[in-house]
Order: structure tokens, then C-alpha cells, then sequence
């Protein structure tokens, strides 16, 4: 991936905006009925942008939506690229970096998470207030991209405070309970073994998924400030005498998706604000 690749994507998306976004929404499983909230939305599907790869995963739409949501001028991705689907990891973090040149300056990253905390119930929403990559690799590794950012970035707030503190008060306003802990990413495609639960929650994490860690590294390296928030769509292995599985992850989203849209379309409206 070379700087030509990402401005011409980004021009691409330029000429059919021309406006800067101020907000990057990445939309995971089951949650991207939120970008048929974005008014007056201009709809790019992914196979139209220059150098974008193209999702396949069940539940995930594949297009660029552009448009004002609460007042502000945002840009969600309706699908995004797993490490699992076999992208490598620079296909996985393209599209922050062209979402970064077209000039957001937040991004908000939204998955359905397994919940390793047993305090948690299927259907809580969970503020990340902190992350474990446990990929066992990094989209940054390679030669250091110097136009977006810094070789060692520091990764001591990957999720803003300031924007924790918003959607906390956001989400007291409307009433919508929230939960807060540390995701760790695994990169699938298997769920995990009870063992493995068992393990990751020792090491700290409240959640279990198989994204989002990628692209907030490479929002962070390049700047941006990151808002992180998990739909719990199940109890992650070992904690109910269950199976686990990917239809119950969509029921689940289902179910919350009125609690979600809401806590995400006021706090953006925040953020517009702010
Ligand atoms: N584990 C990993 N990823 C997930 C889960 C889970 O339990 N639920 C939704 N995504």
C-alpha cells in the first residue's frame, strides 16, 4: 500500500462528497442499520472505490455512507474488513487511512463482542475504555507510513477520555445503561474455548471479539481521536451450557439496535456540539 493508493480512494470519495466529514462511523455485525439513519446520504459501495477490498461476511452491506446525522457531517462504513476473511492487514486498516485523508478527525468503531465480564448480560452495551491485541500481529508493522504518524506510537489513551466522558453523560441523559471495560481481539474466525475465556479474563478483558483493535491502532497512529463501544451479543465460551453462534450475535444486535442508535446519534450530536 502506497500513498497513491489511499489518495486516489480518497479523491474518488471527495469528488462524490465534496465536503469534509467531521466523523468516521465504523459499523460491525448486525449494527449497520445505523447508516440508514444518515440524511441526505450519498451511498458508495466498496467495489466502486478505488483500492478498496470488498466484505463478505453475512450482515455486513459493503458501501461508504456519507450524509449529516445530527447535525453533523459524517462518513460510516456499512461493513468492514476482518483479518479472518483473509485481507492482510493493511486491506483491513485502508479504509481509516482513507477516511483520515478526507479529513475526520474522530472516529467512532462499533462491534458485536462476546462477554467475558459475568457481571454482563447479552444485549449490554460496553463503552472501551481500553484494548488487548491478542492477534498476534499489528497493521502497523512494515516501514513506518511518516505521512499519517510516528513509528512507536503511544497507545496509553487509545480511547478518548474526553469522548468516554460524553458518551457516559450521553447515555445517562437518555437512559440507556452503559457498560465500560477492555475489549481484546482475537482474530477468529473460531470463537474461543472456555479455557481461552477463562484466560482473558485474568489478563483484564471484559470483552471478546475479532476487529476494531486493527483500525483504532491505525486511528491512533494517525491522529484521531477514538470512540469504542461493543454491543454484547452473547456470553462469551464456557460461561452458559451454550453453544455459541453467529445467528445469535445478529439476534441479539436485533434487539438492541433501538438502545444503540440512540446512545450513538446523541452522543454525535455531542460531539457536533462540543
Ligand atoms: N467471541 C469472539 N467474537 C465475537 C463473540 C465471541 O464470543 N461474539 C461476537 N463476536
Amino acid at each position: 500500500m502506497n500513498e497513491n493508493h489511499y489518495s486516489q480512494a480518497a479523491r474518488y470519495i471527495q469528488n462524490k462528497i465534496g465536503e469534509a466529514p467531521e466523523i468516521g462511523l465504523i459499523l460491525g455485525s448486525g449494527l449497520g442499520v445505523l447508516a440508514d439513519e444518515i440524511e441526505n446520504a450519498v451511498k458508495m459501495p466498496y467495489e466502486e472505490i478505488p483500492g478498496f477490498p470488498v466484505s463478505t461476511v453475512e450482515g455486513h452491506a459493503g458501501q461508504l455512507v456519507y450524509g449529516t446525522l445530527k447535525g453533523a457531517r459524517v462518513i460510516a462504513m456499512q461493513g468492514r474488513f476482518h483479518f479472518y476473511e483473509g485481507y492482510d492487514m493493511q486491506k483491513v486498516v485502508f479504509p481509516v487511512r482513507v477516511l483520515q485523508q478526507i479529513g475526520i478527525k474522530t472516529l467512532i468503531v462499533t462491534n458485536a463482542a462476546g462477554g467475558i465480564n459475568e457481571q454482563f448480560q447479552p444485549g449490554d452495551l460496553m463503552l472501551i475504555t481500553d484494548h488487548i491485541n491478542n492477534m498476534g500481529t499489528n497493521p502497523l508493522i512494515g516501514p513506518n507510513e511518516e505521512q499519517f504518524g510516528v513509528r512507536f506510537p503511544d497507545l496509553s489513551q487509545a480511547y478518548s477520555r474526553k469522548l468516554l466522558e460524553l458518551a457516559r453523560e450521553t447515555a445517562a441523559e437518555i437512559g440507556v445503561p452503559v457498560r465500560e471495560g477492555v475489549y481484546v481481539a482475537n482474530t477468529g474466525p473460531v470463537y474461543e474455548t472456555p479455557a481461552e475465556i477463562r484466560m482473558l479474563r485474568t489478563w483484564g478483558g471484559d470483552a471478546v471479539g475479532m476487529s476494531t483493535v486493527p483500525e483504532v491502532v491505525t486511528a491512533r497512529h494517525a491522529g484521531l481521536d477514538v470512540l469504542g463501544i461493543s454491543c454484547i451479543s452473547n456470553m462469551a465460551a464456557g460461561i452458559l451450557d451454550q453453544p455459541l453462534s453467529h445467528d445469535e450475535v445478529i439476534e441479539t444486535t436485533e434487539k438492541v439496535k433501538s438502545s444503540f442508535l440512540s446512545l450513538v446519534k446523541e452522543t454525535i450530536a455531542k460531539i457536533a456540539k462540543a
